[in-house]
């Protein structure tokens, strides 16, 4: 009870409505947490809390393997579209088994898999979640690849699909095209019989991104749109995908035909949102955004769902595999940080110790 004295108020009723087992002592779990915005290797800590049993109508879920995304920084960080109450659990993407079922609980087993509780946070050995709110993930799926099917993947499959109308054969340019968001849209865009020019900030990916499917690899800040023609052999780029900013989304805003789209998703570079004037006016460039997390709440369960079982289909045949660059323990969470900012061609993930 001593550790108890002296922190928050929230922590303490926490702890007050924890679990405690048959030795009459209280359960606990880790959990990776900010008590204030900013720098997740400032402000993150790997601290103790209680371990809480389903309530009626829910579900525990441990968790097997979760995702560092760029947008896990933004939370951290304060800066992101939707933030959580402080102290917070960090993490946004996870995926978990069932381990145990509150009362009442039906169409549901324990050894299911299932998404990690991003409401609650993702870096955290366990969490409780109403039944009403689980979204079973197939258990064909492996567990590495479901740990980052939720936010990725989905993004990519909207941005080919539901942005403008392409047709087989149409041009897609994206940036950060080594991001788990850019292998996906090069291996969907295959799939879909779309031609793909990605940009990226090494020569080096080229091999393995071709590999994967992609048309053409192009270097930041090598005049590429300016030779873009060479590249289509004079066919019009529709659409062009934006999660960096900067120059390199003048250079897609360039290299757009009459009439494209540019949708910007993410911003890597940290910079205002900058275009060439005289492309919107004379080549009739649209710009416009998208934000997975307002699709997928604006269309709904079913809509999401749609997306999610052409994803997993995708995985299941092999049509979609992204790579992991490593998986590190909760315990070392400070040096997964570390190893994320680094240049890389994978996802970094989180396990429970
Ligand atoms: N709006 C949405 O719904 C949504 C959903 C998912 C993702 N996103 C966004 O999509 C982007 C990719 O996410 P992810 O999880 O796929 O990324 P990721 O796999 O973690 O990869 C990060 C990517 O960002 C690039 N990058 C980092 N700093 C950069 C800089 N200063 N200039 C140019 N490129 C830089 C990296 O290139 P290097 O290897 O060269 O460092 C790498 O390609 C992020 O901006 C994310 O926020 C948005």
């Amino acid at each position: 009870m001593k550790a108890v004295l002296g922190r928050t108020l929230n922590h303490f009723v926490l702890r007050l409505s924890a679990t405690f087992g048959t030795t009459g002592s209280m359960q606990s779990q880790k959990a990776i947490r900010h008590h204030s915005f900013g720098k997740p290797e400032e402000v993150l800590v790997l601290e103790t809390v209680p371990l809480l049993e389903p309530k009626a109508g829910e579900v525990r879920v441990r968790l097997l393997m979760a995702a560092i995304n760029p947008s896990d920084r933004g939370m951290i960080g304060g800066s992101y579209g939707k933030l959580r109450e402080l102290p917070a659990i960090a993490g946004r993407e996870g995926v978990g088994v069932i381990d145990l079922l509150g009362a009442g609980v039906s169409g549901l087993s324990v050894g299911m898999h299932v998404r990690f509780s991003e409401k609650q946070g993702a870096w955290c050995e366990y969490a409780c979640m109403p039944a009403s709110e689980v979204f079973v993930v197939p258990r064909d799926v492996p567990v590495e690849q479901a740990a980052i099917s939720f936010i990725n993947p989905p993004t990519a499959y909207c941005l080919l699909k539901h942005v403008v109308d392409l047709e087989p054969g149409s041009w897609v340019v994206q940036n950060a095209g080594n991001s788990a968001v850019g292998l996906s849209v090069v291996q969907m865009a295959k799939a879909f019989g779309y031609k793909t020019i990605s940009q990226v900030r090494r020569e080096s990916l080229a091999a393995p991104l071709k590999a994967m499917g992609a048309d053409h690899v192009v270097v930041e800040g090598s005049g590429w749109a300016k030779q873009v023609n060479d590249l289509t052999d004079g066919a019009p780029i529709r659409l062009a995908l934006n999660s960096v900013g900067g120059d390199s989304a003048i250079d897609q805003i360039k290299a757009l035909g009459e009439g494209g789209t540019q949708v910007t998703f993410g911003g890597m570079v940290g910079d205002l949102v900058r275009f060439p004037t005289r492309f919107l006016i004379f080549n009739d460039v649209r710009l416009v955004g998208f934000w997975w997390d307002q699709w997928s709440q604006s269309r709904g369960p079913e809509a999401v769902r749609s997306v999610m079982d052409a994803v997993y289909e995708m995985m299941r045949e092999g049509g979609l595999r992204l790579p992991i660059e490593r998986t590190y323990t909760f315990n070392e969470y400070s040096a997964a940080l570390a190893h994320d900012s680094l240049p890389r061609l994978g996802k970094v993930l989180l396990r429970p110790s």
